[in-house]
């Protein structure tokens, strides 16, 4: 399967930091923020990987990441998103990196614990359709969110103001190639962008979207709320005293 890193965008919630910086180049404890989606997509034995950058600095992450010799791997590659068209619009530009298959798609400012791997195989085994990864949080009005019935998904909803649920959707998605297709037919949302969570309701509407609860601790990094905390998850894990 192919890996898709979304590092683009203006990162404008953590503005002064991202005025002449890119978001995922910030520091998380000791490593820049891009480094976290990399290592989990490497970990999960994902060797071909496409980064969409966008916005500030773009040029410097061939800089940092190079062809990908830390990580492990032979070569990245690399592609440029104009404008804020939001994270389903920067998944478009990977349509002839994927070539017709499955992809996962994870976003730059995510940082996961778990070896994602168990749920990558669940979606080999997954004949089509998308799967997602729910997590527990204490804030959902600040992600999308999923409503449950029993085992199964039956609506999700960006940033609600009154949440059904707990259940966060990880920005860690795992699309067929179907996707593409489905990103071509969105409107975009209030806030003008094209969402990636109205690509997940055009699976659930189909009756081929699957989930797994991810464990260990995650966190998101855009905001200087969840920065700090992604900071002191990974720090703590590093046995850093706090
Ligand atoms: C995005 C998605 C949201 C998801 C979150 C995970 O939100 O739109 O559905 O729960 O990532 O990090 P954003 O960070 O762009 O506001």
């Amino acid at each position: 399967m192919k890996g898709i890193v979304l590092a683009g965008g203006l990162g404008s919630r953590l503005y002064p930091l991202t005025k002449v910086t890119n978001k995922h180049l910030l520091p998380v404890y000791n490593k820049p923020m891009v480094y976290y989606p990399i290592e989990t997509l490497v970990r999960a034995g994902i060797k071909d990987i496409l980064l969409v950058t966008g916005g500030n600095s773009a040029g410097d992450f061939l800089k940092l990441l190079g062809d990908g010799k830390e990580f492990g791997l032979t070569h990245v590659n690399y592609t440029y998103q104009e404008g804020e068209g939001g994270i389903a619009a920067a998944l478009s530009l990977a349509k002839d990196f994927a070539d017709g298959e499955k992809v996962v798609v994870i976003l730059g400012d995510n940082v996961i614990e778990d070896n994602v791997r168990t749920y990558l195989e669940r979606f080999k085994n997954q004949k089509k359709g998308a799967r997602l990864l729910l997590k527990e949080v204490p804030d959902p009005e600040r992600f999308g969110v999923a409503e449950l019935k029993g085992d199964k998904v039956v609506g999700i909803v960006e940033k609600p103001k009154k949440p059904k649920t707990n259940y966060a959707v990880v920005g860690f998605y795992m699309f067929d190639s179907d996707v593409f297709k489905i990103i071509s037919t969105l409107k975009p949302s209030k806030r003008g962008e094209l969402e990636i969570t109205d690509v997940s309701n055009v699976y659930l509407r189909r009756g081929e979207l699957e989930f797994d609860v991810l464990k260990g601790y995650w966190s998101d990094a855009g905001t200087f709320e969840s920065l700090f905390r992604a900071n002191r998850l990974v720090a703590r894990k590093a046995g850093i005293q706090q």
